[in-house]
């Protein structure tokens, strides 16, 4: 393994190595050092706090299983009940599943790479000086995040491109010259459906060390999603309702690309099956419908609660089948994914401590 590169795992060929987005926006200073939201101070205590390193929290002595790495149960995969699939042999289906994996927890990756990016271009932009500490912190959080799926990556021994939705909606973003859009795009869509994705992983998987990767790194995107919100909350009712109705647009656009965001052409190309035929599988399968679905679980609360809830965007969430997601109570949602991610802490003591007393 010491002689393969990480770049050699791409099991398709991504292209080029960089990814070059020109940039036109203002870099804002803040003389003013301001201090008055309180709130993004207190979110910016929480993220000093909790910062933990990857390195030594996760145990990275666990292994995947070659042919189930993650460790899903079978009804949950993509695929499942498409005849060709189902007709497969046990080895055939298994690899067909393996790459699946690889493929989404490749999009974990590259999608924490576009965070990573996505803060550090908030720091620049953002015109004041407590979501300046804040998305600092965001940061050196996201670094962590992509160590750590990057070392994910490397047990399973092959990884996918960034998939074509991703990279729009990233490329939008990034090439958005007002501050607040890059919010929009990295902590309320994309964030908002990691944090959904991700729970479905820490909440399924029995692999210990996916799940693991999973609930540490949702413990520190529910503040990613605060993020947003704290920020978004206050500066969208100083806004026109022109300039609302725009960033409904987008987020209607956003939407629909992370909606079809699993569709995995890569995979079923990469595999020789029927490409088409795939997709219109995920399409009509229950399972995968309710999945989609799901995954907006987090955005839509967001959604209402920082004011960008006039007729389009709700009539978009409708034909979704995802406006029910409205009354979702986040604030919930958000205690329940730090409390989750410190009983894991809890229970690796014990192990340890069960360790301690077996080596005396
Ligand atoms: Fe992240
Ligand atoms: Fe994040």
């Amino acid at each position: 393994m010491s002689d393969i590169k990480f770049a050699d795992l791409y099991t398709v060929d991504p292209g080029d190595m960089k990814w070059e987005i020109p940039q036109d926006f203002d870099n804002i200073f803040d003389f003013s050092y301001s201090d008055e939201k309180h709130d993004l101070l207190n979110l910016y205590e929480k993220g000093k706090r909790m910062q933990w390193n990857a390195s030594d929290r996760i145990d990275w002595s666990l292994e995947l299983d070659e042919d189930n790495p993650v460790g899903l149960p079978e009804e949950l995969f993509a695929l499942y009940g498409y005849e060709p699939y189902m007709k497969m042999p046990d080895k055939e289906k298994a690899r067909v599943r393996r790459h699946f994996q690889a493929w989404n927890n490749s999009q974990f990756l590259h999608g924490e790479q576009g965070a990573l990016i996505c803060a550090s271009k908030i720091v620049q932009q953002v015109p004041n000086m407590e979501a300046k500490f804040y998305a600092a912190t965001q940061v050196i959080d996201e670094a962590r995040h992509v160590e750590a799926y990057k070392r994910l990556m490397a047990k399973f021994g092959l990884i996918y491109p960034m998939a074509g939705p991703l990279k729009t909606l990233l490329d939008q973003v990034l090439r958005d010259k007002r501050w607040d859009m890059t919010y929009l795009g990295m902590q309320v869509v994309i964030e908002g459906l990691a944090l959904a994705a991700f729970a479905g992983i820490r909440d399924h998987a029995s692999n210990p060390l996916a799940a693991q990767v999973n609930a540490y790194v949702m413990q520190d995107e529910a503040r990613h999603v605060a993020f947003g919100r704290l920020s978004l909350r206050e500066y969208y009712p100083q806004l026109t309702q022109a300039e609302r109705d725009e960033r409904e647009e987008f987020l209607v656009e956003a939407c629909y690309l992370m909606r079809d965001r699993f569709e995995a052409k890569d995979v079923w190309a990469n595999m020789e099956m029927n490409v088409d035929e795939c997709v219109r599988h995920i399409k009509i399968s229950e399972g995968m419908q309710m999945f989609r679905k799901f995954l907006f679980s987090r955005i839509v609360p967001v959604v209402k609660d920082i004011g960008l809830w006039g007729p389009k965007i709700q009539k978009a969430y409708a034909e979704m089948g995802v406006i029910e997601f409205a009354n979702v109570d986040i604030d919930a949602l958000q205690k329940q994914d730090e409390d989750i991610a410190k009983e894991y802490d809890a229970r690796r003591e014990h192990i340890q401590e069960i360790a301690d007393i077996g080596a005396e």
